[in-house]
């Protein structure tokens, strides 16, 4: 039986414990890794650079995120990468929450509107 990722809607970053990832979407239908640190938002490409696993099923560490697949890691709020063997970071997206709406946007696309 294949087995589909539920994709949250962005509405449900909300319910998002401390220290817990989601898969959701961005306002440009890209698949989004989302986590909640701390009571921040931050989210990058679900797509590790690496191989294409999804990120939304790595370790996070306060703000390390661990690739299950191969151990590469990001900074969740950047997409930095702090380790291979990926040799690229992951796109940053800017998580706006404002009266209860949230909204999941590329970096590039929040700095230009
Ligand atoms: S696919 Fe993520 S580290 Fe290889």
């Amino acid at each position: 039986m294949a087995f589909f990722d539920k994709v949250h809607e962005p509405a449900e970053v909300l319910d998002l414990a401390d220290g817990r990832l989601m898969l959701s979407r961005a306002t440009n239908g890209d698949k989004v890794a989302v986590a909640n640190v701390g009571g921040d938002y931050h989210a990058i490409n679900d797509r590790c650079p690496h191989l294409g696993c999804s990120l939304s099923k790595a370790r996070l560490e306060r703000t390390t995120l661990t690739c299950h697949c191969h151990g590469s890691q990001y900074d969740i709020r950047t997409g930095e990468m702090l380790r291979g063997p990926t040799k690229h970071g992951a796109a940053a997206y800017d998580v706006d929450v404002a009266d209860g709406t949230v909204t999941i946007r590329p970096k590039a696309a929040s700095a230009v509107a």
